[in-house]
């Protein structure tokens, strides 16, 4: 695998490679299992992949872990490698951002304003620019994002239909532990008891789908129902919502929900970890 820190770099590699198809796996490393079924899955659609690691200054709050993200550079080289990615972008906070960057790509607030957006105002500007400026880099023909950020799909896939972007966007499915949990870099930030504990909000959503799938509409009950589950074992509930899949807006009352397309779509702080997941009905 080549490991480019330059634009320059990268755009010299990829030249002899312009006719051929190219995929694009964007990260923030430390990479996991999750990570790597994309490299996996992205080698199935191009003739060369590229993956980037670049922890995003742009998608993270004060106050959020910015600072603290994992970085683990050599072990995730050896993971690209194994997987067999071709080409690696690796720029650092100088190359993508050398003056602050003044342009954004700005979704709307019915995509950037709900759920994962109410929490972390500003967090799909963040990813939605620089994932505009990464396409703009590689120029790939096809781009692999999981379906653990639901949210970030929806916006992304809306982004490139709405901006005319020539890249086919591929939603891959949540790759999770033996236990249900969903693969995620934060879960190292879990102690032991945590971790054990972790668990349950996967087996919630699943407990919710089943109903759904059984007949329940009562999606207010249900959220709620969850939300007691967690808080009496310890979590703080951001938010536990039932929505349509291609908007993430909430299924009116009135209207005949068509359940297949539903998604159930949770964040929780379990100690000072915050988790995410979601599972489509
Ligand atoms: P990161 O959290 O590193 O995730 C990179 C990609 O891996 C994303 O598409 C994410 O959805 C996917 N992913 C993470 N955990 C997964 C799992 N358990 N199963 C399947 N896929 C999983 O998402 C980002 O980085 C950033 O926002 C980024 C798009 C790189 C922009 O900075």
């Amino acid at each position: 695998m080549q490991v480019h820190p330059t634009i320059a770099g990268l755009r010299a590699a990829l030249a002899p490679h312009r006719l051929q198809r190219i995929a694009f796996v964007p990260t923030m490393g430390n990479l996991h299992d999750g990570h790597i079924a994309l490299m996996t899955e992205a080698r199935k659609h191009a003739d060369v992949v590229v993956a980037s690691i670049f922890v995003n200054r742009l998608q993270f709050r004060p106050g959020e872990d910015f600072e603290a993200y994992p970085r683990t550079f050599q072990a995730d080289c050896e993971r690209l490698t194994a997987a067999g990615v071709d080409h690696l972008f690796a720029p650092d906070e100088k190359e993508m951002y050398p003056q602050p960057q003044a342009y954004h790509i700005e979704p709307p607030m019915t995509h950037q304003g709900v759920l994962e957006g109410e929490f972390r105002p500003g967090h799909f500007r963040g990813v939605a620019t620089v994932v505009a400026k990464l396409f703009n880099i590689v120029q790939p023909q096809v781009a692999l994002f999981g379906k653990k950020d639901f949210q970030q799909v929806m916006v992304i896939k809306n982004m490139v239909r709405e901006l005319g972007f020539f890249i086919e966007i591929i939603d891959s499915p949540t790759i999770r532990a033996d236990d249900g949990l969903a693969l995620s870099s934060r879960n190292g930030y879990l102690t032991k008891q945590e971790r054990a504990e972790a668990p349950r909000l996967a087996r919630e959503l699943t407990k919710v789908v089943t109903a759904i799938r059984a007949g329940n509409r009562d999606f207010s009950g249900l959220e709620n129902g969850v939300r007691e589950v967690l808080e009496n074992h310890g979590w703080v509930p951001d938010y536990i919502a039932i929505r349509r899949k291609s908007d993430l807006q909430s299924p009116s009352a009135h209207e005949s929900v068509q359940v297949e397309n539903l998604v159930v779509l949770a964040a929780a702080k379990l100690g000072s970890t915050r988790l995410i997941d979601n599972m489509e009905v």
